[in-house]
């Protein structure tokens, strides 16, 4: 059984696509053991909820320093003994020592392909907005290892979603929200579940 704990920030949708591969059977040997957010409105923490997973907030606004909010999420976390932690659209800087104590046990999901549009700042809508001001024709989305760097550990997978005439950066979210991050991610944990994945010199080798 991989057992995991699923960060999340805002609507988790992405929280979502795991619980439901998990509930129709796709997702075999998974368990979501918590749900953290950092927020106590996330509606992430609702779809927790319903699904019977326990669900808990810690929330920098609670704590007088970031390093006690960080010594926090490390133990909110590690109570839960989760054999993979993985960021649902959880926007909040990982400490370093949570990198260390996970390493190459945790993952992320972006929405962009990785280099574009990732990095300090680049998070959410904003990531579609700059997809769009730029002008690109293809974004997507991608999961990778979190290392200590912003969006820079190794890429497990990537899906490429076109850009259309007329998308507004929240038409444009859904379609790479539908079409590559509800995917992309449950996949990726599938592979870790299985045991196919090994990260060597920086790169994922898929067994
Ligand atoms: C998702 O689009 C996810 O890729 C993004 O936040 C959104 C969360 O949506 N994550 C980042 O931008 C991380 N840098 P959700 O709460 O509905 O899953």
């Amino acid at each position: 059984m991989l057992n995991l704990v699923v960060c999340v920030s805002g609507g988790g949708t992405n929280l979502q696509s795991i619980i439901d591969r998990i509930a129709d059977g796709t997702l075999k040997d998974v368990a979501i053991r918590r749900v953290i957010a950092n927020n106590p409105g996330a509606y992430a923490l609702t779809r927790a909820k319903d699904a019977g997973i326990e669900g808990i907030c810690i929330s920098p606004k609670s704590y007088a320093s970031r390093a006690e909010f960080n010594e926090a999420l490390l133990r909110g976390v590690k109570e839960a003994e989760p054999d993979l932690v993985v960021l649902a659209g959880f926007l909040v800087a990982i400490p370093p020592e949570m990198i260390r104590a996970f390493p190459n046990r945790i993952i992320n999901i972006h929405p962009s392909l990785i280099p574009s549009f990732c990095g300090v700042g680049y998070y959410g809508l904003k990531v579609h907005e700059a997809a769009l001001k730029r002008g690109v024709k293809i974004t997507g989305a991608t999961v990778h290892f979190v290392d200590e760097g912003m969006d820079s550990g190794p890429i497990i997978l990537q899906k490429a979603v076109g850009v259309e005439p007329g998308d507004t950066p929240e038409i444009l979210q859904r379609r790479v929200m539908e079409q590559a991050e509800w995917k992309i991610l449950p996949e990726a944990v599938a592979l870790i579940a299985g045991g196919r994945l090994k990260v060597e010199d920086g790169q994922v080798r898929m067994a």
